[in-house]
């Protein structure tokens, strides 16, 4: 069965919310290159990626299901912080805004009864603890490093061992 227009457009939408969070890690990651902290640069293009793959995962769900694609502008994400904890503040609150849609998009397939999405969706649900826990263990440890220069090489070396996924 093709899936119903109200389920296809929630999936519409958050397409573009993580084609939104790709824009918003690709910015993070372009800050602190720019700033010669190429570990931490390296840690958020591989976070910035792995959004790219949640939008083209729920784009592809949604044509297997019959759904259209219909791909909306990006808005465009903030450019500067007023410090490294700030960025890393607005990573992990903006990862519990994407677990909150998620759940919303939870809700929306089981009141409209649709079984497939609902389990698809399950994917989102733990990969969303994965990434709500990520983003507050590198805000723990930049909040630990504060200004001290030695302690930020460190970490930007330690981050820059990210494997891709
Ligand atoms: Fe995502
Ligand atoms: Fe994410």
């Amino acid at each position: 069965m093709n899936i119903r227009p109200k389920v296809a457009s929630a999936i519409n939408d958050q397409i573009e919310k993580e084609f939104y969070s790709y824009y918003l890690y690709l910015s993070m990651a372009a800050h602190f290159e720019s700033n010669n902290l190429k570990g931490f640069g390296h840690w958020l293009r591989v976070q910035a990626k792995e959004e790219a793959e949640h939008a083209m995962k729920l784009y592809d769900y949604l044509i297997s299901r019959g759904g259209k694609v219909v791909l909306k502008s990006i808005e465009a994400p903030p450019n500067e912080w007023k410090s490294y904890k700030d960025l890393f503040e607005d990573a992990y609150k903006h990862e519990q805004k994407v677990t909150g849609l998620i759940t919303k998009l939870v809700e929306l397939a089981k009141r409209e009864s649709d079984h497939a999405t609902e389990v698809f969706l399950q994917w989102f649900v733990k990969e969303q603890v994965e990434e709500e826990a990520n983003a507050q263990e590198v805000l723990h440890k930049i909040t630990l490093v504060g200004t001290q220069g030695g302690a930020l090489f460190f970490l930007d070396s330690e981050l820059g061992k990210r494997q891709s996924s």
